[in-house]
């Protein structure tokens, strides 16, 4: 089975094929000829996950799926969320993102937050969405070179160090996104054993 993943980020394309079973093969954006940037206009992680899908089907016309991903944190009453990619802003800069998030969080005590990722999937002109959860905190400073975004200052619940010192393989068995494409997987499976 062939799905395009609409996204213009090599990162998560390169941590969604690690988790691929034989069988799905994924084609990105610039395979089918996208380079444009794709509006994220929606409020909430899920309509952005659905405006991204659609307007790459609506291009295509294949199967497509499409993630939104968000950092919450409690202290903050859930930001910066949706707006995770413009935070400190409208560069999309990680770095300025990431060290305007250690300032807000500056003398804080509660650094619990999570990731939540949310994929939207057309199928056969039908959408389906999985969603996916990691808990954790924000670190104190930023820590590691794996990863991107805001992987340096996340340490996942269980763990005493950042996604981006703990790596691919941890975020891979464990991730917001890890966990959203188990569940369009498993889906995926089900559907093929169908007579
Ligand atoms: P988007 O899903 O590409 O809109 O990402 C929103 C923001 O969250 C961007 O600043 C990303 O760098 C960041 N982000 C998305 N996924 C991850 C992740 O897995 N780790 C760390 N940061 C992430």
């Amino acid at each position: 089975m062939d799905l395009i993943f609409a996204t213009g980020n090599p990162h998560k394309v390169t941590e969604v094929q690690y988790l691929l079973p034989e069988g799905i093969r994924i084609r990105t954006l610039r395979e089918i000829g996208i380079e444009e940037e794709i509006p994220e206009t929606g409020t909430t992680l899920e309509e952005n996950a659905i405006l991204k899908a659609e307007y790459v089907r609506q291009r295509s016309g294949q199967n497509v799926f499409a993630e939104d991903t968000g950092l919450e944190v409690k202290s903050l009453h859930n930001a910066p969320g949706v707006h995770s990619a413009r935070y400190a802003g409208p560069a999309r800069n990680s770095r300025a993102n990431l060290r305007k998030l250690l300032r807000d969080m500056e003398g804080e005590t509660d650094r619990r937050a999570r990731f939540r990722t949310v994929i939207a999937l057309i199928l056969n002109n039908e959408i389906h969405r999985f969603e996916g959860i990691v808990n954790g905190h924000i670190a104190e400073s930023a820590s590691g070179s794996g990863g991107f975004g805001y992987d340096p200052v996340f340490v996942p619940e269980g763990f005493d160090r950042s996604f981006a010192e703990l790596g691919d393989e941890v975020k891979g068995r464990i991730s917001h996104r890890a966990r959203a494409m188990k569940k369009m997987i498993s889906f995926l499976n089900t559907l093929r054993i169908q007579p």
